[in-house]
């Protein structure tokens, strides 16, 4: 007799090869009609499942794996993990894990793409011109601001800000950072950063790029009075998570000007946006891309289902997967 396989959950489609994979492995219950799942489906969906591969979109918190004494496993296939209530899961000794590392460099691609998009005008260029409006050159139109030689801001010096300061030495950027630690002196001289306070760096910056991680502590962690510390001639940039950012107050300073103009990839309560946000023209807006390319993609994907396997001990490195959030509750299963 052959054990029966325990049964997971794909949350929304992802590549067909890698439901593939986990069905090796597992009963997939998978979404690849891509449903969106609410609070309420998503508990459903979860009962008698020992594992899930979620999406950042998901919010799997106590009321979600409550009275789900099979679920062993939540794989997030994003590095970001504000959509999962750690001491939950943890207290209900549910491993949760991550993907990071895989889109690093993609994302610092986006952040600069983002970043050059928005001090040059490239979307409200392509903009004026689709709209009929450019009938002869002339010295003033759509100027912007330069990105070579000047001060690169990155709030939040992890992987992805590491990453970005390291593209800044191609365009000869002075980097100023601020982080909740300072880096060791000698990857800061690597990366030819200097460390400053908060408001040094928002005073400072030209370019202002946001890679933190979003938590309850960095809710608004640019509201009204951060903005009004920034440079008129500033961009911010955000690559992180929607809240970081108050776009509302963002939208206003945008209108009268405050700063020059933002880049945004990520929105407070996205897919929504804020309608203010829609009617400002120095604002570049992309719907949470910064890590589709279609190599990164696959390899979130794999490493979200390689987590998967690994965590319900399956596989070939059952019991060890690679990027946990919460190992203490790995240790006690041992
Ligand atoms: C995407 O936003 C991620 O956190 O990976």
């Amino acid at each position: 007799m052959t054990a029966m396989k325990p049964s997971v959950l794909v949350t929304r489609a992802i590549f067909p090869d890698v439901i593939d994979r986990l069905a090796q492995y597992f009963e997939v219950d998978s979404n690849q009609d891509d449903v969106v799942l609410d609070a309420a489906a998503l508990k459903g969906r979860l009962a008698g499942k020992a594992g899930v591969l979620a999406n950042a979109a998901d919010k799997i918190d106590a009321g979600v794996v409550a009275g789900l004494p099979a679920l062993r496993a939540v794989c997030n296939m994003a590095v970001g993990y504000n959509n999962l209530d750690i001491p939950a899961l943890t207290a209900a000794g549910i491993v949760a894990t991550n993907t990071p590392d895989v889109l690093t460099e993609t994302t610092a691609d986006f952040g600069w793409a983002l970043l050059m998009a928005t001090a040059r005008r490239v979307t409200e260029s392509e903009h004026y011109l689709r709209a009929g409006k450019w009938e002869r050159w002339s010295y003033d139109m759509l100027v912007g601001m330069d990105v070579y030689g000047s001060s690169l801001g990155i709030l939040g010096m992890g992987r992805i800000g590491q990453a970005l300061a390291r593209r800044a030495a191609g365009f000869g950027m002075q980097v100023l950072y601020h982080n909740r630690s300072r880096l060791p002196a000698d990857t800061e001289r690597a990366l030819n950063a200097r460390y400053v306070s908060k408001a040094e760096l928002l005073q400072q910056s030209d370019h202002l790029v946001l890679v933190l991680p979003y938590s309850p502590e960095s809710h608004h962690a640019i509201g009204a009075a951060e903005l009004a510390l920034m440079k008129p001639t500033a961009t911010l940039i955000n690559l992180a998570r929607g809240g970081i950012v108050d776009d509302g107050a963002l939208a206003a300073a945008l209108r009268d000007r405050r700063i020059f103009a933002a880049g945004l990839d990520v929105f407070e309560g996205e897919p929504r946006v804020h309608p203010d946000l829609l009617t400002v023209p120095n604002v570049v807006l992309t719907p949470h891309i910064a890590s589709a390319s279609e190599k990164t993609r696959r390899a979130m994907a794999n490493l979200a289902a390689d987590n998967l396997i690994a965590a319900l001990d399956a596989g070939p490195q059952s019991g060890k997967p690679s990027s946990v959030i919460n190992p203490e509750v790995m240790a006690h299963r041992r």
